[in-house]
């Protein structure tokens, strides 16, 4: 086991030290884009004001052809563009692929400073964190990054979702988890040909009518991801990083990505990954604070400005817990607020 005081040191010398608090940061919606297509990398500069995170995808999706392409074209969009508060991110390559070690290198040492968060793919267990995390401890020493780069894994494999808890807390570059439906689908043998969201003949059927058995019973669809999706939210939360909910490939299903969504944000999970501008503005609507409960927040830390304590507020009662939670929910009206003008009306800040 490593030693307790050795976690929070730099695994290279002059590698900057890591953080012992995730930055607070909005990330409703991972917005996915093919970094070898320039008619998509011209419109980042729009982008950057509509969405939380901009995230270059060089991995499934990007064909083999165009995987050098992709790796050349995230390094343009990433000097091209002032970022702000909008977080810039990339999907690399699988670590036993043959273009992932050129992804890292290349990448960190051309644009290492700008970048926030590498998302890594197809995780089996710590020890795919630990090799990553070592390699860009030397490489942000080699080029004298400051700020160093975080980890987002992907738990899209029946190991992975085994080993989830070890994987949150392998390093202290840990910035989150998102599932990865279609590749566990896979991973797992499940008998779907979807990206994310449910089935109609995942369902519990009714009990037949007394004295009925040949009526028609009513069938009720269940959802296939809650069990991994409260598993993930569970390591996540226990080791203090973000629980996110992937990829809905039914773009034409609006209804249906923002009721998976929500699920995934009633949950526990703080954003989801946006790979067609309609989804945009689902992940907004769900991942964003609802105006009521940000209001009754508001009122509890108007009632109890040190936080401790009890008060009644129209006839609930409220301690420093409910505070803590009123906290969570007002920060994070904050951070909308300060991103779009819309939403801070509507919350009052
Ligand atoms: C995402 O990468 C997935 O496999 O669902
Ligand atoms: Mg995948």
């Amino acid at each position: 086991m490593k030693l307790p005081r050795n976690f929070f040191k730099p695994l290279a010398i002059g590698a900057p030290a890591p953080l012992r608090e995730a930055p607070l940061k909005l990330e409703r919606m991972i917005h996915f884009v093919p970094p070898h297509v320039e008619k998509v990398r011209a419109k980042v500069p729009e982008l950057i004001h509509q969405v939380d995170v901009v995230l270059g995808n060089l991995e499934d999706a990007i064909p083999a052809d165009a995987k050098e392409a992709a790796r050349r074209g995230f390094i343009a969009m990433a000097k091209a563009n002032d970022f702000g508060a909008t977080g810039l991110w990339t999907r690399i390559n699988a670590l036993n692929s043959p273009w992932v070690l050129d992804d890292i290198t290349d990448i960190v040492g051309a644009v290492g400073h700008k970048l926030d968060v590498i998302m890594l793919p197809k995780v089996e267990g710590e020890w795919d964190i630990h090799y990553l995390d070592q390699l860009l401890a030397q490489l942000e020493a080699k080029h004298g990054v400051k700020k160093p780069i975080l980890i987002h894994a992907i738990l899209e494999t029946a190991e992975g979702v085994n080993n989830v808890a070890a994987i949150a807390t392998a390093s202290p570059r840990m910035h989150g988890i998102s599932l990865g439906p279609a590749d566990l689908a896979a991973s797992r043998a499940m008998k779907t040909t979807r990206v994310g969201g449910g089935h109609p003949d995942y369902k519990v059927l009714a009990d037949a009518a007394a004295g009925a058995p040949a009526a028609p019973r009513a069938a009720y669809q269940q959802d296939l991801w809650h069990y991994t999706i409260a598993k993930m939210v569970d390591a996540c939360a226990a080791a203090g990083i973000k629980a996110f909910y992937g990829p809905f490939g039914d773009f034409a299903d609006s209804a249906g990505c923002e009721a998976q969504f929500r699920n995934s944000f009633l949950m526990g999970c703080v954003g989801a990954w946006t790979l067609h501008p309609s989804q945009v503005a689902i992940a907004k609507r769900v991942f964003s604070p609802d105006q009521a409960e940000v209001a009754f927040a508001q009122k509890i830390i108007a009632a109890m400005p040190d936080g401790s304590g009890a008060a009644m507020i129209d006839g609930k009662m409220q301690d420093d817990a409910t505070w803590k939670q009123a906290k969570v929910l007002v920060d994070l009206a904050r951070l909308v607020a300060a991103k779009d003008p819309e939403m801070a009306a509507r919350y009052g800040l």
